[in-house]
């Protein structure tokens, strides 16, 4: 059985707009990312930012299974984190630092979901390398995900990149179709083969989150129940679109040129 909810033009249309949204909210974080900024702090901006759009995050309050009720708007996770770290008073973003920074946002009944792995100053030429390849990583999977291939196709591009890079992708934690409920069906694995999987039929909207590890995939979680690191300890990055699949080919309903340059088509 096929759950995946299939968008109408107009309701792709709405979720423009909460995809811009989110985009806005993430880049207005970014450009606050420094060394000696709190987490709490860009946690306050994203609230704020979202407010002044008109939007409710989907975050805050949200209940995945088996995890307690989600306390903020963003999740953070810096260096060995993988994905859903809470922001907190004390944790102190420093040079060198890599925090990847996830926000989504409600608006008009969609959800928009958005993330981008940022260099707090300057970085090691490994942390460099990991944030370009899953990153590339990112686009090489909407750039497969057209109109009638299947998922796999989209989700082997990803693991193949990554991979071809000597890096591993996450297994762990997935991404996901997205509409009026942030997390919809199908699940969008890092890894997968070409021709299986369910048929992008146009109308499918995915939230792609690539999440790339610099040594091994797999992952702890930290006594806090949300906190997602890898089990080495070594670096991982986390760059996420929502992307809906139209009959004239993949559309980055999150793109923002200012934030993610001119490799978003
Ligand atoms: N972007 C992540 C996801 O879509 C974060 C969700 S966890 C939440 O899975 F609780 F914060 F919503
Ligand atoms: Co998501």
């Amino acid at each position: 059985m096929n759950k995946v909810r299939i968008k109408s033009r107009s309701e792709i249309e709405t979720m423009r707009r909460s995809g811009k949204a989110a985009s806005i909210v993430l880049q207005t974080i970014g450009e606050a990312v420094s060394p000696g900024i709190s987490t709490y702090e860009l946690d306050q901006i994203s609230r704020e930012a979202i407010k002044k759009l008109g939007g409710i995050s989907s975050f805050l309050g949200y209940q995945l299974p088996h995890h307690p009720p989600y306390p903020a708007t963003i999740c953070v996770s810096i260096n060995e984190e993988i994905v859903h770290g809470i922001p907190r008073k004390d944790c102190i973003l420093k040079e060198g630092d890599i925090i990847g920074i996830d926000t989504a946002v409600y608006l008009n009944g969609f959800h928009g979901d958005n993330a981008y792995t940022f260099p707090v100053g300057d970085i090691e030429p490994e942390a460099q390398s990991l944030l370009e390849v899953s990153k590339n990583a990112l686009y090489k999977a909407i750039d497969a995900a057209k109109p009638g291939s299947r998922l796999g196709d989209a989700c082997s591009a990803l693991q193949t990149h990554v991979e071809s890079h000597g890096f591993s992708v996450v297994r762990d934690f997935v991404g996901h179709g997205i509409g009026r409920n942030l997390h919809e069906e199908p699940q969008v694995p890092n890894y997968g083969e070409p021709g299986r999987g369910v048929r992008l039929r146009p109308g499918t909207v995915l939230a792609i989150e690539a999440m790339t590890n610099a040594g091994t995939h797999e992952s702890e979680t930290l006594e806090d129940g949300w906190t997602a690191v890898t089990a080495d300890r070594r670096i991982s990055a986390l760059f996420e679109h929502t992307v809906a699949i139209l009959p004239e080919g993949p559309e980055i309903l999150t793109d923002n040129h200012d934030l993610w340059g001119s490799n978003s088509h």
